[in-house]
């Protein structure tokens, strides 16, 4: 269609007003039908995500907004609030802090020592079942009336987690207060009465499993400033998985650097180290190491390697393998308490071995030890403390990687327990000293056998091997 050409002004025709009139409405429609296409088309192209935003926000435009909450109901911010703060105030745990529970909760079986004083037993948890050793505390009554060593004991076995220690499941009471008990996993065995009862020693591989066990609890304790200050084989218990665990901590104790001044009445005689003997009032970790060489000895021969009847009598013994002490190679040994009267046979400032290495203990005397296992034990067992390597370092020892090598847990024999239904039986052995006892005041003049000395006394009559 052609639009007219002359004005509209000029045009008067109502007919053709009316039909141009027409022409507009129906272009206009047209126009409005194609937006409205358009608009359909745009909004099926959108993700149903934002579709739905869309219409979210569209029907939040149509809703009436959100009411205030004013009134105390619950559910207010406030309340949210405390419940949150009691929440976080429930999640601290404080088992430490528990009340104990009571020794009734456990029913005792046996007592697993005969002869001592029935301080441990074997009971059974009544919840659960389950077997474990019940320990009764020695409250020491010390002058003020603190039990120094029984918290100690506590505090250290607490501390000490570790696979080859002893574990401690949970302290139990009583109806007073002395009656204090350390509830610990049963181990059928203690070495000590395993020896006693063996026919043949362990293996080398064996004894290679066990000391790399007991030098790794040692090492444990040490890296956490804990000296056990009671290392002997009636204190090492051992399942029949192979397994030895450390335990009794009467002994032990917290100590630093450098070492405090300690009461010397420590550690059972025979597994006692020469500076300890020697009346030392500082000593460190090198007493535990002392008392490892002297198990590491037992193990191999199936007696305590040192059996002393005093102290006199017990540095004699130590002399007689180590041979004497030395200037070369212990400088200091002349300032220990003791050490004043000490007499030295004539020649033996020439011994053999130095500082750093001192000398090879007799290979008669451990006729099955390798070189290098003859290496571990002499410096286990050297006289001068600052010689002794630690118990890191022993981990680290040649010995352990030669063949044969430790042998694996898993294919250790297995044992039958005297503490399971029997209780065991030992052979007497020397205790570790007394809480509070004085210090001996000793005189080691004889050490050597003078003329003076009795053969009961201080053991006079051995031979003394030099070098
Ligand atoms: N957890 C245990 N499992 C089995 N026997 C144990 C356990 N603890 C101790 N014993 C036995 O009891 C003996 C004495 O325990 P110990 O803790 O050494 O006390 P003490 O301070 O009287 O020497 C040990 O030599 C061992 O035979
Ligand atoms: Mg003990």
């Amino acid at each position: 269609m052609s639009a007219p050409s002359k004005s509209r002004w000029a045009n008067e025709d109502p007919e053709e007003e009316a039909a141009i009139a027409r022409q507009k409405r129906e272009k206009e429609e047209k126009k409005r039908a194609k937006a409205e296409k358009q608009r359909k088309l745009e909004q099926q192209k959108q993700p149903p995500a934002t579709q739905d935003k869309i219409e979210k926000l569209e029907n939040a435009a149509e809703r009436p907004s959100k009411r205030r909450r004013l009134s105390n109901e619950p559910g207010t911010s406030a309340e949210n609030a405390e419940i949150e703060t009691r929440r976080k105030l429930l999640q601290f745990p404080a088992p430490e802090w528990a009340p104990c529970r009571h020794v009734d909760n456990y029913q005792r079986l046996n007592h697993i020592e005969e002869g001592s004083y029935g301080l441990v037993s074997r009971a059974k948890d009544l919840v659960t079942g389950e077997i474990v050793a019940l320990k009764k505390l020695k409250i020491d009554k010390s002058p003020d009336g603190f039990p120094v060593t029984g918290l100690r004991e506590i505090q250290t076995l607490q501390r000490a987690r570790h696979n080859n220690i002893v574990r401690l499941r949970e302290i139990v009471m009583g109806n007073n207060m002395n009656d204090v008990y350390l509830v610990m996993d049963f181990l059928e065995h203690d070495m000590k009465t395993l020896l006693d009862d063996m026919q043949e020693p362990f293996l080398p591989s064996e004894i290679k499993t066990l000391l790399q066990q007991m030098i790794s609890a040692t090492e444990f304790l040490h890296s956490h400033w804990i000296l056990h200050r009671d290392l002997k084989t009636s204190n090492l218990l051992m399942n029949n998985r192979g397994e030895i665990k450390i335990a009794d901590f009467g002994m032990a104790r917290y100590y630093g650097d450098p070492p405090p001044k300690l009461t010397q009445l420590v550690v059972t005689l025979w597994y006692r180290s020469p500076e300890l003997l020697l009346g030392a009032e500082s000593y460190g970790p090198e007493i535990d190491i002392w008392s490892v060489g002297c198990i590491f000895g037992e193990l191999l021969t199936t007696d305590p390697l040192f059996q002393g009847k005093n102290e006199v009598d017990q540095l004699s013994k130590i002399f007689a393998v180590t041979g004497p002490p030395t200037q070369q190679i212990w400088p200091t040994f002349r300032s220990l308490p003791n050490a004043k009267s000490l007499r030295l046979p004539p020649g033996s400032a020439s011994s053999s071995g130095s500082l750093t290495n001192p000398p090879l203990l007799p290979r008669s005397k451990f006729p099955y030890l390798t070189n290098a296992g003859l290496h571990l034990l002499s410096s286990l067992l050297a006289l001068n403390p600052a010689a002794r390597p630690t118990a890191a370092e022993c981990l680290k020892h040649p010995y352990f990687r030669e063949d044969p090598r430790p042998k694996a847990k898993e294919m250790f024999p297995t044992f039958p327990s005297k503490a399971g239904q029997e209780r065991r039986r030992r052979r007497a052995t020397p205790e570790a000293p007394k809480h509070g006892e004085e210090a001996p005041h000793l005189d080691f003049a004889n050490v050597f056998g003078g003329a003076a000395a009795s053969a009961e006394e201080t053991g006079a009559g051995f031979a003394l091997r030099l070098g």
